[in-house]
């Protein structure tokens, strides 16, 4: 607890003290959301008090969704905890972070090769921005290998993806690769 003016939305004050909240961020392209994704935001909602699940760039792929349907299908599969607030952000990770005065970033590990990928993202950011902390979620085994590439490639081909995809966003999902098919 410290004596300090409260941010917006965001900490609050009890008898003149300032209960600092915990606020960690889950980023991803998120494109889209799997059922992997969903376990890693009902396991880390409740290790903070709020989590911001936040969709951003990844230069390396083209996505298949517009910002704006990840942040639609995100908020739709989501809405049941309160304790999560949905966003986007165009640039790097650590000047939204910056920005929004968080440190803390929750990940989820699936494999070796996602070790590799986060520990360079984490090195990465904490060179950028010091106080950048990572906390890695080990997935659930019956995730391990659901990915949204994998989503994408399987619903390309016309593929049951029900057991990787939120039931939710199921139909807009096949909606959208019924289309490139055509
Ligand atoms: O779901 P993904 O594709 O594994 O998420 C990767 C993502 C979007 C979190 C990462 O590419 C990212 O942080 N993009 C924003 C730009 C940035 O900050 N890049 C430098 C750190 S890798």
């Amino acid at each position: 607890m410290t004596r300090q003016e409260p941010r917006q939305g965001s900490d609050a004050l009890r008898g003149g003290w300032l209960i600092k909240r915990r606020e960690f961020v889950y980023p991803g392209s998120f494109d889209p959301l799997t059922k992997g994704h969903v376990n890693v935001v009902s396991r880390a909602a409740q290790l903070c008090d709020i989590l911001h699940v936040v969709i951003l760039t990844n230069p390396s792929k083209k996505p298949a969704f517009t910002v704006e349907q990840r942040m639609e299908m995100a908020k739709l599969c989501l809405s049941k905890w309160d304790n999560i607030r949905v966003d986007s952000y165009q640039g790097l990770l650590v000047d939204y972070m910056r920005e929004k005065s968080i440190h803390v970033v929750v990940r989820g590990l699936r494999s070796e090769s996602d070790f590799r990928f986060e520990t360079e993202m984490a090195a990465t950011n904490a060179l950028m921005y010091p106080e950048y902390e990572t906390i890695l979620l080990p997935s659930k085994t019956d995730y391990s290998f659901t990915s949204s590439s994998m989503v994408r490639e399987v619903a390309s081909y016309g593929g049951d993806i029900s057991k990787m995809v939120p039931p939710e966003i199921l139909p807009m999902v096949e909606e959208r690769f019924k289309q490139s098919e055509q």
